[in-house]
């Protein structure tokens, strides 16, 4: 059992357990005989989800006459136990409400943004992290989160790629099921667990230009083999629901898309839980030019399968009389009510609707705070170390400059989607190296945030740098750059950081440069002017204590890149599993290097950036350590794979160093032929390894055929035999590739 789930869960056990544990068709029975007593109106109540604002008497009438399923943004033990007594106590039908709030990276204890969770390649700290969230929310009355997101982003414009875990299909699928797991914890009916929400369904990391909202074209194959999987995981981990997502895709806006949400979701994947329209999202269909106007939106959402609908009204005030007139039948009212008492009955609500005040308000165990710090620990990406700058001997340092507007900022290192943060809570960098260095640390921030331009303190920090015999330079984005709806377009260092590093150097002291973003940044210059780049995306409240830990090397950094990190702002999209294109650069012309009035094709005519040629600044799957680790050639367990077998590779993997140390060992493919053009790489397995010095351990992978399957052009999974390369390695990049083949049987 995963171990900081299993201290939560054990906390569980402790706790008055009232909720009957009812098999699924059990459930359905209760669902079937509410439905048969409740009237249309109290039915469209159970599909309105409203913002809380306060329990005036309008909102209690509301709750008592049964015209509402469920509040967002509340949390407030009280409070919920307020209204949940008017719903249960007071309402003809009594049937509990379901509180929900964006609960992301957790409640009180805020761990790395999902995107820096995802640089760990650690399902047990995502897990972990989840059922800490779980826990601390729970205990305000919240049973439902809108998390994991697991929309793929393969473009770090988007501000939202924050919320996720990257580009990678696999990889987002096991850390997305790893936070299902970890907020619904063994048993959904435990008050202290929370109902998790796959969102957003689908495709939205694919906006167009990386704006958020935008629009997404995804042909089908895309879809299927890129940004459908993560989902389907969360599902099958359980996920109790789904939500829509704002975009629209193919031309069809998600919360009134039949095709995703009644043939995708429910006939092919089998899913019986709930779908919630995000924020508004149905009534978004008028202005997406989809709807004629917001009765009509109520109309295709209902019938698409859109459950509830978050804060739109459009269910609230126009379902009764599109019944009514006979464009909904009440057929489809019924098993959307029926979605959304199911998932009250899965929380154990009917039986248990009420906070136990003797557990309110529970934050920041120290076993929580403990596992936020390992996960910054193991969420921290080490992109360079020139001359082994890194770890600091701190005994053998006299004097350390703090510089940069992110080493003391107890908000902005939280990141984004942290409504319910308390930041006096956050343990900065700064506070953490004085109590490990005391006097010797000199700090001048130079910059009072990170957009900041003044030049004010240069000077200053200069002078720090000067005295010190090495820099900490802490720079980054504040959390309010990146997350929805706050997109960039140019990602390097905001404000005037490029240039106070470009200060600094000129003090000809050592640089350590820590950045703490929402994003792949492109550092470029300033990677070039550091001589150790620590990467970390927003840590949350225990980033000081897990920074210092890896500055001094009391932790190894054993982070890896979940999204490929540009060499400039308009190489992105970018990502690892592109396609070959017809013309591959095989070597770059240089745009300096382009002779006056050269010929059209004298360059090359292949598929590069004159100024930015093809590769990224770092690959996915990236990461350094302390240490060194040498992984063997791969081992295949038959070079011939039936289309419906499977192989098992093996390699040895060596630390080769000094230190003990944790790498991530991956392994990918290549399908060199198909009847699709296939990915010059596509990451079929990784494991975590921890090794001691000098230590080796044999990993063993299990290959199975089906993990090669792509869609075909009849939109069908298929296998297809031929030739495929293997590599086991540290990144997408780097690696000699083995061959084996898939045969007929
Ligand atoms: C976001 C969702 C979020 C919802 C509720 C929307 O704007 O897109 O991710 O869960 O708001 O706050």
């Amino acid at each position: 059992m995963r171990k900081a789930v299993a201290i939560f869960l054990a906390s569980a056990a402790a706790l008055e357990m009232t909720a009957a544990v009812r098999t699924s068709a059990e459930i359905d029975s209760c669902v079937n005989s509410l439905l048969s007593q409740m009237t249309l109106e109290e039915k469209i109540g159970q599909l309105s989800q409203y913002s809380y604002y306060k329990a005036d008497e309008g909102t209690l009438a509301q709750v008592r006459n049964g015209l509402v399923g469920s509040y967002l943004n509340i949390f407030n033990p009280e409070e919920c136990n307020r209204l949940q007594r008017e719903a249960v106590e007071n309402s003809r039908m009594k049937i509990p409400l379901v509180f929900a709030r964006d609960v992301i990276h957790g409640f009180r204890t805020i761990f790395p943004i999902p995107l820096g969770q995802a640089a760990s390649w650690n399902e047990d700290i995502v897990r972990g992290g989840a059922a800490v969230a779980a826990d601390e929310a729970s205990s305000t009355g919240i049973r439902w989160t809108f998390s994991p997101m697991v929309d793929i982003a393969r473009d770090a414009r988007w501000g939202r790629c924050a919320e996720g875990f990257g580009e990678d299909p696999l990889l987002t699928s096991r850390l997305g099921a790893a936070m299902v797991e970890g907020y619904q914890g063994e048993d959904l009916t435990n008050p202290n667990t929370m109902a998790a929400c796959v969102k957003h369904f689908a495709g939205y990391g694919a906006v167009e230009g990386g704006r958020d909202y935008n629009t997404t074209w995804l042909p089908e194959p895309l879809l299927r083999d890129i940004y459908f999987p993560s989902y389907k995981a969360g599902i099958d981990a359980g996920a109790a629901t789904v939500m829509c997502s704002f975009n629209d895709i193919n031309g069809v806006p998600p919360s009134g898309n039949e095709w995703l949400m009644n043939d995708i979701l429910r006939k092919e994947w089998g899913y019986d839980g709930m779908v919630v329209s995000d924020w508004g999202s149905i009534n978004e269909l008028v202005p997406h030019g989809f709807a004629e106007d917001r009765k009509d939106a109520a109309v295709l959402a209902s019938i698409a399968g859109v459950d509830m609908d978050m804060e739109g009204h459009c269910y609230d005030n126009h379902l009764l009389e599109a019944v009514k007139e006979g464009k909904v039948d009440e057929k489809r009212i019924d098993e959307l009510a029926g979605n959304v008492l199911r998932l009250k009955y899965r929380l154990g609500l009917f039986d248990n609707p009420y906070v136990d005040m003797s557990r309110a308000n529970r934050f920041y165990a120290p076993e929580s705070l403990e596992l936020a710090r390992r996960a910054v620990e193991e969420s921290a990406i080490l992109l360079k170390n020139e001359g082994a700058v890194l770890p600091v001997d701190m005994s053998k340092v006299k004097k350390i400059a703090v510089v940069g507007p992110m080493a003391d900022a107890q908000h902005d290192q939280n990141g984004t989607w942290v409504f319910d943060l308390e930041k006096s809570h956050s343990v900065t960098p700064l506070t953490s190296l004085k109590e490990v260095a005391g006097d010797k640390i000199i700090f001048s921030p130079g910059l009072a945030y990170s957009r900041d331009k003044k030049r004010a303190g240069f000077a200053d920090a200069l002078k720090a740098a000067r005295k010190s015999d090495i820099v900490f330079y802490f720079a980054g984005e504040e959390a309010v750059l990146s997350g929805e709806a706050h997109c960039r377009t140019d990602l390097t260092l905001p404000g005037a950081q490029s240039e106070l590093l470009a200060e600094l150097k000129k003090a000809g002291k050592p640089i350590v440069m820590i950045v703490q973003a929402g994003r792949p940044l492109v550092l470029g210059k300033d990677a070039e002017l550091a001589d150790a780049v620590l990467y970390l995306f927003h840590g949350g409240t225990m980033t000081g204590p897990g920074v210092v830990n890896l500055l001094t090397g009391a932790v190894n950094p054993s982070g890896h890149l979940p999204m490929t990190f540009p060499v400039t702002s308009g190489q992105t999209p970018i990502y690892y599993n592109q396609k070959n294109t017809g013309r591959p650069a095989q070597s770059i012309t240089w745009i300096d290097d382009i002779e006056l009035e050269a010929g059209q094709t004298s360059t090359g005519c292949q598929s590069f950036y004159l100024d930015a040629g093809v590769a990224p600044a770092y690959p996915f799957g990236y990461g350094l350590s302390y240490t060194t680790f040498k992984i063997s050639e791969p081992r295949l367990s038959a070079t011939e794979m039936p289309v419906d077998g499977q192989i098992t590779v093996s390699c040895d993997v060596t630390n080769t160093g000094d230190r003990e140390g944790k790498d991530v060992i991956q392994l990918y493919i290549r399908d060199l032929v198909g009847s699709m053009t296939r990915p010059v790489r596509e990451l079929k397995d990784y494991a975590k390894v921890s090794l001691a010095p000098g230590e080796t351990k044999t990993l063993t992978f299990t290959l199975p055929a089906s993990s090669l399957s792509f869609t075909g052009r009849d939109m069908k999974p298929i296998v297809e035999p031929g030739d495929f390369q293997l590599w086991i390695s540290e990144d997408a990049q780097s690696g000699t590739p083995v061959s084996f083949k898939v045969v007929n049987k």
